[in-house]
């Protein structure tokens, strides 16, 4: 496997070995779980050459974010796309992708209508960074494909869109959540849910999900012949997922002295909303090809997840 740390260092193996073959880009910021295994897996199905880059980008993280603490388990993420056959991994700096500290550069800056909502709207700027990132990337790989998870849903809609607007090339391929036996989306970010209050009130966004999608499934067997509105809908499962949750961890309560009141304080809601499946756009009813999307702080942990209505 062959680790760059540089554009450089890509272009000169590019031209040594790289001639005929085609390529796919996994784009991630190291912490590999096995959703970014999957995702490599699936790489490894497209192309005969598979790039890995592993990079947190400072770009994407506001001021109270958690850039400087984001974990970066370099030595175990190679060993993890060796074993998986990665081709290269691409772990560059911040000075070599941001050379020139002194000037701004260049940030690619996508329409208000996809980044002025749901995680756009506690995380300014957030998107700005993430599409700037994401570009560069691919014009430096100049990928068939590239590979980025469905959990996302609005990063995989704004580099969607990006991709069409800069008539780039390359294919786009989401792929599906992956998560933990308990439900929980994988994320690197889950390693802060320390106790299992915290890992148990994390499930409140899977299980809420789940609810939406069997009301919604309901509503279908009813033989309703109007699509139901999604914001009730979506109310009405939280609330009752919210209960169950806290009257669960009250019952099985692990640490002495702690009790679901306390947790109560542990939810921030930031969305629960239905949006079209390929755009994240808002919809007003549920009906095929719609998305539910979910962010919710946890314990301080700031978690999405997302069902496609089947
Ligand atoms: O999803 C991520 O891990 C990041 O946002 C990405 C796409 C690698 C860009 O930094």
């Amino acid at each position: 496997m062959h680790v760059l740390h540089t554009p450089d260092d890509f272009y000169t193996l590019k031209k040594a070995c790289l001639q005929n073959q085609t390529l796919a880009l996994v784009p991630t910021m190291g912490a590999l779980h096995d959703g970014h295994l999957a995702l490599i897996r699936h790489a490894k199905t497209l192309c005969g050459f598979v790039v890995v880059s592993i990079f947190v980008n400072p770009l994407q993280f506001g001021e109270n974010e958690d850039f400087a603490h984001y974990p970066r388990p370099l030595a175990d993420d190679l060993a993890a796309c060796n074993n998986l056959g990665v081709d290269a991994v691409f772990t560059p700096s911040t000075e070599t992708l941001y050379p020139n500290k002194e000037l701004p550069i260049t940030r690619v800056c996508p329409p208000d209508h996809l980044t002025n909502r749901l995680c756009g709207l506690d995380r300014p700027g957030h998107f700005d960074g993430m599409a700037t990132v994401v570009l560069k990337l691919l014009q430096i790989f100049q990928p068939s494909y590239a590979i980025f998870g469905e959990k996302d849903a609005q990063q995989l809609a704004i580099i969607r869109h990006m991709v069409h607007d800069f008539n780039l090339t390359v294919a786009i391929v989401g792929h599906p959540v992956v998560r933990d036996p308990s439900g929980l989306a994988l994320s690197s970010r889950n390693q802060y849910l320390k106790t299992s209050e915290a890992k148990h009130l994390a499930l409140l966004l899977y299980k809420t999900l789940l609810a939406s999608q069997m009301a919604y499934q309901e509503n279908l067997r009813n033989n309703n012949t109007d699509p139901p509105a999604a914001a009730p809908l979506l109310k009405t499962a939280y609330n009752t997922v919210y209960n169950q949750v806290m009257a669960e961890i009250s019952q099985n309560t692990i640490e002495p002295g702690f009790a679901a009141g306390d947790c109560s304080k542990q939810v921030v809601l930031h969305y629960l909303e239905a949006v079209d499946a390929e755009t994240c756009l808002p919809v007003e009813a549920l009906r095929e090809n719609t998305r539910l999307v979910m962010a919710a702080t946890v314990f301080g942990v700031r978690l999405i997840d997302t069902l496609a209505l089947s």
